[in-house]
């Protein structure tokens, strides 16, 4: 019989199996996401973090293994069975995502209105007080287009935070940001945890950014967990592919893929 012991873990995936085709990219994947931490899943680009990640949202189904969002299996839910939980899981996708032809307002009002959670000036107080949280009050009309990379990311997450989750996904919150930038976006992941009690899993190859925001990294390479632990343990572990990872430094067999 399966153990169902899900209560102190906000998420968790297990023995997940995912392939495109010929491409074997998650192996039997197990990963807990305790609730009210910060856990962050660092591995290579290519690695299968944005695939594990759209796992815990229904935004794609495993060829075998589970998803459980707290007691519910997440992997067996239909489109409009997946309603419910998708309110309570803020998504910071790593493609920022903003829709070009809406203000910034219009923006982060978008899920109160497809929720229909709120609208006129209910959703416009909501929307100050997310942007208020990520220091962006006076940015409330204006169209994406004229905001820097590192403020349409902040946009993205007070967006992502407006429907008031209880879990945040991030997928790489910080990649193609200049360190100062990045350092805001992990401060404010730290902060929303904090100060709003979020559960926060966070995708990233970005090192800095890893051992800044995390309760727990959970290390995956090549579809598999290579090791799970406080960031003391990933940083004194002396397994190889963390080691090499850590100190950014490729394998002979990756070299061995750009030699002709
Ligand atoms: N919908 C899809 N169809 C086919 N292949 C896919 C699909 N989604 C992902 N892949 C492949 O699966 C592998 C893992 O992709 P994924 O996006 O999870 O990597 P990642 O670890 O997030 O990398 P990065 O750090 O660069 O974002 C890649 O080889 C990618 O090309
Ligand atoms: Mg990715």
């Amino acid at each position: 019989m399966d153990v169902i012991s899900t209560s102190t873990d906000a998420f968790r995936v297990q023995n997940l199996h995912k392939s495109f085709g010929e491409l074997h990219v998650l192996k039997g994947v197990d990963m807990q996401f305790p609730r009210g931490k910060t856990t962050v899943v660092l591995g290579p680009s290519g690695c299968g973090k944005s695939v594990m990640l759209r796992h815990l949202v229904g935004l794609e189904k495993p060829d075998s293994g589970s998803v459980w969002f707290g007691d519910q299996r997440i992997d067996k839910l239909t489109e409009s069975q997946l309603t419910a939980p998708r309110r309570q899981v803020g998504f910071l996708f790593q493609q920022g995502a903003l829709f070009d032809s809406l203000t910034v307002q219009d923006n982060i009002a978008f899920p109160l209105i497809e929720h229909g959670v709120a609208s006129g000036a209910k959703a416009r107080a909501m929307v100050e007080h997310v942007l208020h949280l990520v220091g962006l009050n006076d940015k409330i009309n204006v169209m994406p287009a004229s905001l820097s990379g590192g403020q349409r990311k902040r946009v993205a997450l007070a967006r992502a935070i407006v429907m008031q989750p209880a879990v945040v996904l991030y997928d790489e919150p910080t990649t193609g940001l200049d360190p100062i930038t990045s350092d805001v976006i992990n401060e404010l992941i730290m902060k929303l945890a904090r100060e709003l009690s979020i559960t926060s899993i966070v995708v990233t190859h970005d090192l800095a950014s890893a051992f800044q925001v995390a309760d727990r990294i959970i290390m995956l390479h090549d579809g598999r967990v290579e090791l799970a632990g406080t960031p003391e343990q990933v940083r004194q572990s002396e397994l190889p592919v963390v080691a090499r990872f850590l100190k950014g430094k490729a394998s002979p067999e990756e070299l061995a893929e750009i030699q002709s």
